[in-house]
C-alpha cells in the first residue's frame, strides 16, 4: 500500500497589498487551478489584509483543503480600542493568525510580551497562532503549535536560508514533537520543492511568490513533483 503522505501547510502571506478588486482576481484565479492530483496532501492557507478576509473565506469556503488566517491579531480583547481588530472579530473568517511577523517587531515595536499576549487572545478565541521566530533567541509562547522560522536575511531578498540551515535551526529551537515546522523567506519555485519534500519541514510561508497566484501555485505544485 502507498504511504499517504505527509500533510503540508503552504502558507501565503500577502502582506499589505491588493485591492479588492485585485484580491477578489488572485482568488478567483486561484480556486480555478486543478488541484486534484495532490488532494489531501496539503493545506493552503491564504493571508489577505483584513478587509478581504471575508471574501477569501467566502470565495474559498467550498475548498477544504484552503483555509484563512489573518496576518496579524490585537494583543487587546474586545473593547474600547479603536482600530483594533481582536481575536473573537476574526474567528468568522480566519482559522490561523501569523503572530510575530519580524515586520511586526521590527516597524511596530512588537515585544515578546505583547507577542504572547496575541497568542493567548488567539488561542482563547480559537484561533491557531502562527508564530514567526527569527531566530532560537526568540521565545516561543506554550501552546504555539506552528512555529515559522523566518531569518530576517532571507525575507525579501532572493536569499532563501539553505536547507541544511533551517534544519540546524530546528534543533536550536528545540520543539515540542507535535509541533509543525515552516520555513519562510524568498521561497519561490525554484527553492519550495527542497523544503517541501523534506520531512523535518511541515510547510512554508510564502511572501512575494505568493502575490501572483499562478506562481504560488507553481510552489504548491513542488511538494512530490
Ligand atoms: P518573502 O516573505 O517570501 O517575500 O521572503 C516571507 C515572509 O515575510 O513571510
Amino acid at each position: 500500500m502507498k504511504a499517504e503522505k505527509k500533510t503540508k501547510y503552504i502558507i501565503a502571506n500577502w502582506k499589505s497589498n491588493f485591492t479588492e478588486t485585485e484580491a477578489l482576481q488572485w482568488v478567483s484565479t486561484f480556486i480555478s487551478y486543478d488541484f486534484s492530483s495532490s488532494l489531501g496532501n496539503f493545506r493552503i492557507i491564504i493571508c489577505p489584509p483584513a478587509p478581504f478576509l471575508s471574501l477569501a473565506r467566502e470565495k474559498t469556503k467550498h475548498l477544504s483543503f484552503v483555509q484563512v488566517g489573518a496576518q496579524d491579531v490585537s494583543f487587546f480583547p474586545e473593547g474600547a480600542y479603536t482600530g483594533e481588530i481582536n481575536a473573537r472579530a476574526l474567528t468568522g473568517f480566519a482559522h490561523y493568525a501569523i503572530i510575530g511577523h519580524s515586520e511586526r517587531r521590527y516597524y511596530f515595536g512588537e515585544t515578546e510580551r505583547i507577542l504572547s499576549q496575541k497568542c493567548s487572545e488567539a488561542t482563547k478565541n480559537g484561533l491557531e497562532p502562527i508564530f514567526c521566530v527569527r531566530a532560537a533567541g526568540d521565545s516561543i509562547p506554550s501552546h504555539v503549535r506552528f512555529v515559522a522560522y523566518e531569518p530576517v536575511e532571507a525575507i525579501g531578498t532572493g536569499n532563501n536560508e539553505p536547507l541544511k540551515k533551517v534544519l540546524a535551526m530546528k534543533k536550536n529551537l528545540r520543539l515540542l514533537p507535535e509541533t509543525y515546522f515552516i520555513y519562510g523567506g524568498s521561497v519561490q519555485k525554484s527553492n519550495a520543492g527542497e523544503y517541501l519534500n523534506n520531512p523535518e519541514i511541515d510547510g512554508l510561508l510564502v511572501g512575494r511568490a505568493s502575490r501572483d497566484p499562478q506562481s504560488f501555485f507553481e510552489i504548491i505544485k513542488q511538494y512530490a513533483a
